[in-house]
């Protein structure tokens, strides 16, 4: 049946909507990825995986609406304000943006709605405005009565390997201490959970799945993490002097110290429900292998989370 359906991605040049994007082509879907730029590389390489592009942005709601003709599914992925200036959007137009892609869908008749929210949201105000946000989108989907799945990633694995978390210098850091347990999921299998969810509407709509392929804690990523280097990788928590000073990383650490960002999701019973998804050892000795390498070589600097 997918052989004959249009799924319109959003963000298919990103890490979400691309993985999602190449795990429905992959099992046979029709693929259709709203993009900025057609000529841009990683646009180029979509089509060249056999998806169709549609050029358009999150600013011309004329040209989201355009993209929505005679698709069965909608896969909504929003940049955040939490991805810094750069490539970040702000609270007001994530929040909009979200919005206005379920209202769109509802009114061109799209049968499943799949929006990734994130762990955090639906636990209570953070204080965060890309989790906040995504608690609010999430509340706006459910109130319109469109078939919808709410997807709730946990940290992506790939975010652990980001410049700045001082690999190169044979330390590492991050958010947990060290006998704190924090969940994370590599971006490949929110494509693989996504293609399950798309493929069997009546059982997926209306849940909010928090999803996570693995837990870890400060302690066992040093181990994996030396493991993997073939030397020492000593682990301690970010510097109480940095989360003092970054309030981002500092709210986020509270926000892990407090559980809504360390992740409460039944690993065992997505593996049921979905398959293998990927511990992070296979994805450190796989997918992950050239970032963990990279990570390796890299220079340190200042942290930069997504
Ligand atoms: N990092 C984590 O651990 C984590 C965990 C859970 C949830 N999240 C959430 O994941 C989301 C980001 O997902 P991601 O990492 O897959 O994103 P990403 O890799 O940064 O990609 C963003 C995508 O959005 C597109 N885009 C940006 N502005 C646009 C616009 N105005 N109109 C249309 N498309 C636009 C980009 O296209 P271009 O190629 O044209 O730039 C790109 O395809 C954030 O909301 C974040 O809060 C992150």
């Amino acid at each position: 049946m997918s052989m004959e359906k249009t799924v319109l991605v959003f963000g298919a040049t990103g890490q979400q909507g691309g993985a999602v994007a190449r795990a429905l082509r992959s099992r046979g879907w029709l693929v259709r990825a709203l993009v900025r730029d057609p000529a841009a590389e990683k646009a180029r390489a979509l089509e060249a995986a056999g998806i169709d592009l549609h050029r358009g942005d999150f600013s011309d709601s004329a040209s989201v609406a355009a993209a929505m003709s005679g698709v069965h599914g909608v896969f909504s992925v929003q940049p955040s304000s939490g991805q810094g200036p750069v490539h970040g959007i702000s609270d007001e137009q994530e929040l909009r943006y979200g919005k206005a892609v379920a209202d769109l869908s509802l009114a061109h008749g799209v049968r499943h709605l799949v929006y990734t929210s994130v762990g955090a949201a639906g636990k209570g105000h953070t204080g965060l405005g890309h989790f906040d946000m995504k608690t609010e989108i999430e509340d706006h989907i459910r109130s319109l009565g469109i078939r919808s799945t709410i997807l709730r990633p946990a940290a992506f694995m790939e975010m652990l390997l980001l410049p700045g978390m001082g690999l190169d210098r044979g330390t590492y850091a991050f958010f947990m201490r060290p006998g704190q347990t924090m969940q994370c999921i590599a971006v490949d299998d929110i494509g693989k959970v996504a293609e399950t969810v798309f493929s069997d509407p009546e059982r997926f709509g209306g849940r909010t799945i928090e999803i996570a392929g693995d837990e870890m804690t400060g302690n066992g990523l040093q181990d994996l993490f030396s493991r993997a280097a073939g030397r020492t990788i000593t682990y301690h928590r970010f510097p109480d002097g940095l989360l003092e000073q970054d309030r981002l990383l500092g709210r986020l650490a509270e926000l892990v110290d407090d559980g809504r960002c360390a992740g409460a999701a039944d690993i065992q019973a997505l593996r049921q429900e979905f398959g293998g998804l990927l511990s992070l050892e296979q994805w450190l000795s796989g997918p992950g292998r050239p970032l963990f390498e990279a990570a390796l070589e890299a220079p340190g600097g200042t942290v930069a989370l997504r």
